[in-house]
């Protein structure tokens, strides 16, 4: 559990800044039954990160669908907000932040009532056609039959989440680059902070003189460059605390 002085010392943090935004990743949802990509029972150490990469779908479509379904489709959709998204929630309505950053695609900063959040990674609740790019919610895919099509050209859909090799969809990533910037405070929750373009937040948000506050049950690489204040424990524990100093 996180030393009740560095939660004082962040709920100072939180109330003076002008402009909070948080900035999470998968350590967030851990707590909400979906493992992490990294590290100890990360979902990379049990599946071959090939079946997400987007030359390998293009490819075998059937393939990485089976893995999607099963690691995605199957497991997300049981999965509920904790008390580290609803927390994040309430600061979004009491405007102690502005924003969220995320590179989680499990929707579980909406379900929790957070807006805006700008998804970096996508939203595997949505899929998009291959071919004529319609959007759809993935509840009117059948996901027993797969690859699942289009129902108006047929086409292989695809789950509207950014495959490696993909790039990152413009409006979220330049909102997400301009919140970094804007940002007096950033509060980043369960990431590693590493994978491109996302790891650049951290670093302008600090270059633009934000303060940095970040939760993770270890020490991240940011951790001794960026870190103004570390919180180590769990993101529900920690953001509990939070949000009880915040009478939330
Ligand atoms: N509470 C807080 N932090 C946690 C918890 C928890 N309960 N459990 C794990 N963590 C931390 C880990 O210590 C780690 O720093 O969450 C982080 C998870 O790191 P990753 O698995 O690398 O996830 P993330 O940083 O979100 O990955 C970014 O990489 O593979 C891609 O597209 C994928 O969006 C993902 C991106």
């Amino acid at each position: 559990m996180p030393k009740t002085n560095n939660i004082e010392k962040a709920v100072k943090l939180i109330r003076k800044a002008k402009y909070g935004v948080a900035f999470t990743g998968a350590g967030i949802s851990v707590d909400s039954g979906i493992p992490p990509f990294r590290g100890e029972g990360g979902l990379w150490s049990s599946v071959d990160p090939i079946y997400l990469e987007i030359e390998f779908f293009n490819k075998k479509p059937l393939q990485s669908w089976k893995v999607i379904k099963e690691i995605f489709y199957d497991k997300f959709s049981q999965a509920e907000p904790n008390l580290a998204h609803k927390i994040l929630a309430k600061m979004g309505e009491r405007g102690f932040i502005e924003s969220v950053i995320t590179q989680n695609i499990d929707n579980l900063h909406q379900q929790a009532g957070s807006k805006p959040v700008f998804e970096l990674h996508g939203n595997y609740r949505q899929l998009v056609c291959t071919d004529c790019n319609t959007e759809y919610d993935s509840s009117f895919a059948d996901l027993n039959f797969l690859p699942p099509s289009c129902y108006i050209c047929k086409g292989i859909l695809k789950p509207d989440i950014v495959f490696f090799n993909e790039e990152i969809p413009h409006f979220p990533l330049k909102r997400s680059f301009e919140e970094a910037e804007k940002c007096d405070l950033l509060l980043i929750i369960g990431t590693n902070a590493e994978v491109h373009p996302a790891n650049a937040i951290p670093v302008m948000a600090h270059k633009h003189g934000a303060k940095i506050i970040e939760i993770n049950i270890r020490e991240s690489y940011l951790t001794e460059s960026l870190t103004d204040l570390f919180l180590c424990g769990k993101a529900s524990d920690v953001m509990g605390e939070i949000g009880k100093k915040l009478y939330l």
